[in-house]
């Protein structure tokens, strides 16, 4: 069993504990979430934020490089990054300047920016896709990944990964419930379902997918290559180049999305491992935290997409919104490129992780707990498993809400961020030694408060 009993009835007295040492700690946030409660629920922009389990949000006063600062005053280690949007930092000093620059120049014009041939040089040279669309988000990148593909194979099926998670796009919310693919119950507000036209199988499991390409009647495979929005699942070797190679055969497009994998390293898994898809996504840090993503895509699927243009009623084609590739995305997009995603920054950022990762493992083994740490670069996760996981249904084992929020919070209190959701820890190039050691210390000092051993 990886997850004692013991620990967590103390994990549960641990949350209220610590709940009530971060209203004691935080004043004023207290008094701006209930001002700001006036007219955002919750006192928050984005309902999301209360994810964080704390009694009420906790208000930024600034983010700079690897520390963030609350309005009370407290500086944190951040090492949740905002979830990968600050993947490379808060606020990096070259897209700081750069957004600045083309601030003072035009924000938006529906036109391409000057800058559009560096930056398609930039990504392909990077990515190793001749061609690329610039999106607002990761979650609208992979909606128009789903459209192109049904429109250019005219098949309607998509093919996912239980556990997956690939931002708002209705087609990826589907779980295994045994063999059967149903929607996710907790969407809201949709009407059509989704299980219709989506496919969902278990990761690492080449044998489901080739048995679900048979009918040649899947578009599209949508797939990050390790599941990172559950308990973290690597793939198994050559599982992923096995899905490219089958998915080739019968006809079906592959996306690789690597909105969280870029932390692989600057090309992400799919140039670490030579990988050849269809199409590539990348969202969150790819602007330095300014809005933006990408999608990049073959020649073969760009003479499609020409083919399908050419040949469609007039009218809307529902692929793009209006502020996608906008100027100051372009901007931002080419500083974080040519000068933050640089192979000396990820050499810091790995090197860092493993540290990291190998001082966690040091205090769950000191604490005789069965649990492991897994890395992929810049991202090291704690996982509630003694061995590494091979797929959503055994991720989904691996959770253990109550353990997670005991120890985020345990760390929040003592100027630690982790992300909320999951045990999962991103490593800046502005992340120090001294960060990650505080990170490890106080991660020590979680795990004795659960095991029982030290009064907090
Ligand atoms: C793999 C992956 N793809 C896409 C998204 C969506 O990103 P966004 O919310 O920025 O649209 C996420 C968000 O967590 C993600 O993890």
């Amino acid at each position: 069993m990886s997850m004692p009993p013991d620990i967590r009835q103390r994990a549960e007295a641990l949350v209220a504990s610590e709940r009530e040492r971060f209203a004691a700690l935080h004043p004023r946030s207290r008094q701006l979430a209930a001002e700001a409660g006036e007219h955002f629920p919750g006192g928050v922009p984005l309902h999301w934020m209360l994810d964080w389990e704390t009694p009420f949000p906790l208000f930024v006063q600034c983010a700079e490089g690897s520390t963030v600062t609350d309005i009370d005053g407290h500086a944190y280690a951040d090492f949740c990054l905002g979830d990968t949007g600050a993947m490379f930092g808060h606020s990096p000093a070259p897209v700081a300047k750069a957004i600045a620059e083309q601030a003072a120049k035009g924000l938006t014009a529906m036109l391409p920016s000057a800058l559009t041939a560096c930056v398609g040089q930039l990504l392909s040279d990077r990515f190793g896709l001749p061609f690329w669309q610039v999106t607002a988000t990761a979650s609208d990148a992979n909606r128009a990944v789903v459209r192109w593909a049904r429109a250019l194979t005219g098949r309607r099926k998509v093919l996912v990964f239980d556990g997956c998670y690939h931002g708002q796009v209705e087609d990826a919310f589907v779980k295994l419930d045994g063999t059967v693919t149903k929607m996710k119950p907790s969407l809201l507000g949709q009407v059509v379902d989704i299980a219709e036209n989506t496919i969902a199988l278990p990761f690492n499991d080449l044998e489901a997918v080739e048995a679900a390409l048979a009918n040649e009647d899947v578009a599209l495979i949508l797939t990050e290559p390790a599941l990172t929005n559950t308990a973290m699942v690597l793939p198994k070797d050559g599982y992923i180049e096995g899905l490219l190679a089958a998915a080739r055969r019968h006809g079906t497009l592959v996306c690789i999305d690597e909105t969280h994998t870029i932390s692989t390293g600057p090309g992400g898994f799919t140039r670490a491992h030579g990988l050849e898809p269809d199409f590539f996504v990348l969202g969150k840090p790819v602007a330095g935290g300014l809005p933006a993503a990408v999608f990049g895509f073959t020649a073969k699927v760009e003479a499609d997409m020409r083919r399908v243009l050419d040949t469609k009623v007039p009218g809307y084609s529902g692929i793009g919104t209006t502020l996608s590739g906008n100027m100051l995305a372009l901007a931002a997009m080419r500083a974080c490129l040519e000068e933050v995603m640089t192979p000396e920054n990820y050499a810091h950022m790995t090197a860092l992780a493993e540290k990291l990762a190998s001082g966690l493992r040091g205090e769950v083994s000191g604490h005789g707990l069965p649990w492991t740490v897994t890395q992929i670069g810049a991202r090291a996760e704690l996982v509630f498993s003694s061995r590494p996981l091979e797929n959503g249904a055994e991720a989904s084992a691996a959770i253990d809400h109550t353990v997670e929020r005991a120890i985020h919070l345990f760390l929040l209190n003592r100027n630690v961020l982790v992300t909320p959701f999951h045990n999962m820890t991103l490593v800046a190039p502005t992340t120090t030694q001294a960060d990650v050691e505080r990170l490890v210390t106080r991660f020590g000092e979680a795990l004795s408060a659960l095991c029982g051993r030290a009064e907090v």
